[in-house]
């Protein structure tokens, strides 16, 4: 179990688990989008990110691509946390204003919000 746990915590600290400041999650279908439109947004997002210095430093941003976030429609679908600010239509075309906006500026943009489920300070007392 010594070996697991090792081996578990150097992965993490591979990625950088520990200094992130943000998380955003894209789904990139196949409901809510094509698999080519979720695909793109992931790409372009991976390129805005390093592009604008959110891969390192004080606002660095984990990212993870995942299959559904059971929204199932109008995607691909992100979500950022811990503001818990979801996104609908998340095409490349949109993601760079996103990153620059959202996570650089810190401006959530309001016409493409559909949710918001922040995350509040009580849940790291459990
Ligand atoms: S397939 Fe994207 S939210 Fe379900």
């Amino acid at each position: 179990m010594p070996d697991k746990l090792y081996a578990l915590q150097q992965a993490a600290e591979k990625v950088g688990v520990g200094k992130y400041t943000r998380h955003v999650l894209l789904c990139t279908g196949p409901t809510c989008c094509s698999n080519q439109q979720g695909q793109a947004a992931w790409e372009t997002l991976k390129l805005q990110l390093k592009e604008r210095g959110l891969t390192s430093g004080e606002q660095q941003c984990f990212r993870s691509k995942v299959g559904c976030l059971r929204i199932c429609e109008d995607g691909p679908t992100l979500v950022v946390y811990p503001d818990g600010t979801w996104y609908s239509g998340m095409t490349a075309e949109r993601i760079p204003r996103l990153v620059q906006e959202h996570l650089v500026e810190g401006r959530p943009i309001h016409e493409w919000i559909f949710a918001r489920n922040p995350l509040t300070h009580e849940a790291d007392q459990q």
